[in-house]
């Protein structure tokens, strides 16, 4: 099948080679996002494979469907920056991947919480610059800690059993209950009690309608003062001027984030010879306690290993008239 990859950075283009293989494919890899302008780019192909910050909206969709589009391959979990209504209406069908490596984006969450919380990106420049004091590196013992996650399907549901290995009480909120957790010693309760009970929040369920700015002045507000917010889900979970609020009077302790409300601008371009424009994000990388990664929860071998094969077969089972397992509908 001839497909057609936006927003491709090298090694898209190095796992996907080598996932290809001897498979007959034709993939043309494009660094541009996916928008109006760049369907122009369209020649024979009737897939396009695209990542998380490409926008297909419902003006996109329109103008695939006029090139000849009929699949379109997210190479990622999340679906939410496709118009799903809009893509039935043009009888494009849509695939994901769903589970990739979830220890990826969990260990990334753990690996946010234990920076901040021992400080290790300031003690990493400290002793380069031949600083061995320790003085502002104080943290605090995970053990016996109350953590609280949000959304226990994949990648919550690995962090839950790392925190629980910790030594960890897991409260967790979820619209379905994990039989197999609660075996484990999470204990599912509302979303108002994970949040005014946890020393720790990590966020873990998908970006919907129903879930943006989940975080926001009114529930901060609700939670104990000196919290850790975590986030490696989406952005638009969290209100991030309330949260930058909430740094500057203490309220929340620490932010780790590998996820921004308007991380399409940014995320995976090089900005550094530029002024960045983004003030809330400038601000946010002005306090000690915020760490942000660019969306590099997923960024792991095994995971790019399995997004290239997983995507490759998604498109295969199409090409073949199958039924679509990762369909989304
Ligand atoms: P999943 O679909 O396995 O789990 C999501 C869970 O959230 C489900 O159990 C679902 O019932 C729950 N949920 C839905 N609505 C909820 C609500 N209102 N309140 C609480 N829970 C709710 O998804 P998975 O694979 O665990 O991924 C979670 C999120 O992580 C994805 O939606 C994606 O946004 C993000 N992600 C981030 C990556 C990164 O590199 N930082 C990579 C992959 C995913």
């Amino acid at each position: 099948m001839d497909i057609l990859f936006y927003s491709a950075q090298t090694y898209d283009v190095s796992y996907f080679n080598q996932a290809t293989g001897d498979r007959r494919h034709r993939c043309r890899f494009l660094d541009t996002p996916l928008n109006e302008d760049s369907t122009a780019l369209i020649k024979e192909e009737t897939a396009i494979c695209i990542f998380v910050n490409d926008k297909a909206d419902a003006g996109v969709i329109r103008l695939l469907k006029e090139k000849g589009i009929r699949l379109i391959a997210l190479r990622c979990a999340g679906f939410n920056n496709v118009d799903l209504k809009a893509a039935a209406a043009a009888g494009i069908k849509v695939v994901r991947v769903p589970a990739y490596s979830p220890h990826a984006v969990a260990e990334h969450a753990v690996a946010l919480l234990l920076g901040l919380n021992r400080k290790i990106y300031k003690s990493y420049n400290r002793v380069r610059d031949g600083n061995f004091t320790l003085n502002g590196l104080e943290g605090f013992d995970l053990f016996g800690k109350t953590i609280g996650v949000v959304g226990t399907g994949n990648i919550g549901a690995v962090f839950c059993r790392i925190m629980l290995g910790f030594g960890c009480k897991v409260y967790a909120h979820d619209i379905y209950d994990q039989p197999e957790l609660v075996k484990a010693g999470v204990e599912y309760t509302s979303l108002t009690t994970v949040f005014e009970k946890a020393d720790v929040i990590s966020l873990h369920c998908p970006l919907m309608e129903s879930t943006r700015h989940i975080v926001n002045a009114h529930t901060i507000a609700s939670m104990k003062r000196g919290v850790v917010l975590i986030n490696t889900s989406r952005g638009g979970l969290v209100d991030t001027k309330a949260v930058v609020e909430a740094l500057k009077n203490g309220h929340i302790g620490a932010l780790g984030i590998d996820v921004y409300e308007q991380e399409e601008h940014l995320f995976f371009q090089n900005f550094s010879g530029s002024i960045i424009q983004d003030d809330v994000l400038s601000r946010l990388t002005t306090f000690p306690n915020v760490l942000v990664t660019a969306h590099q929860g997923f960024f792991t071998k095994e995971a790019l290993t399995q997004i290239a094969e997983v995507t490759l077969r998604n498109i295969e089972s199409f090409e073949k008239g199958e039924v679509l397992l990762n369909e989304v509908k």
